[in-house]
């Protein structure tokens, strides 16, 4: 295993000098490599797609290649894939989409663990549907989704489970696999929402049984664009509502409008700097970015570790998500302090972390903490080093 995150940060022109960036989880800085595939569109001359001419047919190859590189990313079908301003945007486009085929009476299950995007728009759509929303709960100590409580919620009625690959503020990972299992029994779909998962995973969206996977490009390295990757049969089956004069055909009917040409080019050279993370790595894209990110999570696993075992060390600070197997996410309260004042006093040390819900609304809310501010969250990616964590840890120490 070659993973080095030093030299990895020295490819973000971003990351010199001495701040330490631990907001990854909120948005990553970009490498060099994918700043100038973007601006290297740019300076090509992109047109729009469908034309008969260069510059479009440069757009078309764009749009074609970033398809197939979200597919090789997570494990999916580049003609099952459709592009959105984000993922919220995605997931709010396709509830309505799916509320559409749903009756009166018919079930969708949501989980306090996620996100508000993959909760918001499917209680939203079951409303207009008339469908009736259940909750998975989770454990307040532990952070962690019960899988067992699935078998209980679920019914011949449910149309979709709508369930997190990892929490964005605990860092806990369902077992989505078995929860999809229970799903497919009685015939429902499940929609993953796979944006904190997918920068610190190897990703396999079949194996985690996701009819629907969704994913931030803006989460690991790439440009603000959220990327949905489904079957294409599935989609085949799904009618959004579209101009008249757009295309009918699947994945363009999902996609509203013209697509961001330039950002998608940062998006197919954002996967390849994932795949290159591990530079022994080989083969195919797909076989290089499961090697890379299969070393990125060995080097995560003994990051967060440090991290979460320099902070609990500290007498004056409360940890939440107690589960062991998570991504390195650290969510925290500092006694005697806000959290808006632990960001701010580390903002003084050079040190960037987020505070508040992070929109995680239902579980801040399921903590008892939502109503004080919430915590302090700190998240390692693939360009933080060891030092970074110590750093952290040495200035909450000195608070
Ligand atoms: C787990 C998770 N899901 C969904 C989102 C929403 O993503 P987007 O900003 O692309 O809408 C975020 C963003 O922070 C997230 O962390």
């Amino acid at each position: 295993m070659t993973f080095d995150p030093t030299l990895i940060r020295a490819q973000y022109p971003a990351l010199t000098g001495n701040r330490v960036w631990l907001d990854g989880a909120a948005g990553t800085q970009l490498p060099v490599s994918v700043i100038e595939a973007i601006a290297g569109a740019y300076r090509h001359g992109i047109g729009n797609v469908g034309g008969a001419f260069a510059a479009s047919r440069y757009s078309d190859e764009i749009v074609e290649s970033a398809r197939t590189a979200i597919a090789d990313l997570v494990g999916g079908d580049p003609n099952g894939v459709f592009f959105a301003p984000s993922s919220t945007s995605a997931t709010y486009r396709m509830s309505r989409t799916l509320a559409g085929t749903w009756a009166p009476g018919d079930e969708v299950v949501v989980s306090q663990l996620d996100h508000d995007s993959n909760v918001r728009p499917w209680v939203q759509a079951a409303e207009s549907a008339g469908a009736i929303i259940k909750w998975a709960k989770i454990d307040p100590i532990t952070g962690e989704l019960p899988v067992d409580q699935f078998q209980a919620l679920l019914t011949e009625r449910t149309k979709l489970v709508a369930v997190t690959a990892a929490s964005n503020i605990l860092g806990t990972k369902p077992d989505v696999a078995s929860i999809a299992k229970i799903a497919h029994n009685l015939g429902a779909l499940v929609y993953v929402d796979g944006v904190h998962s997918t920068p610190h995973l190897p990703i396999d969206m079949h194996a985690l049984g996701a009819d629907f996977y969704i994913t931030s490009a803006y989460k690991w390295s790439g440009p603000h664009i959220g990327a949905l990757c489904a079957s294409p049969t599935l989609l085949e089956t799904l009618h959004p509502k579209k101009l008249a004069s757009s295309a009918d055909t699947s994945p363009n009917r999902f996609e509203l409008g013209t697509l961001p040409f330039a950002d998608l080019a940062g998006v197919t050279a954002a996967v390849d700097h994932l795949a290159s993370l591990d530079d022994s790595a080989t083969g195919s894209r797909r076989e290089r970015i499961l090697q890379s990110m299969g070393a990125v999570a060995t080097q995560q696993k003994s990051e967060g570790k440090r991290m979460l075992e320099g902070l609990r060390a500290l007498a004056k600070i409360t940890t939440y998500g107690r589960a062991s197997d998570k991504t390195p996410t650290a969510y925290f309260n500092v006694e005697g302090h806000t959290p808006r004042e632990v960001a701010e006093y580390l903002d003084r040390n050079e040190i960037n972390v987020w505070n508040g819900h992070n929109y995680a609304w239902e579980a801040t809310a399921a903590m008892g903490i939502r109503d004080s501010g919430s915590a302090v969250r700190a998240g390692i990616v693939h360009y933080n080093t060891p030092a970074d964590v110590d750093r952290l840890v040495e200035a909450i120490a000195a608070l």
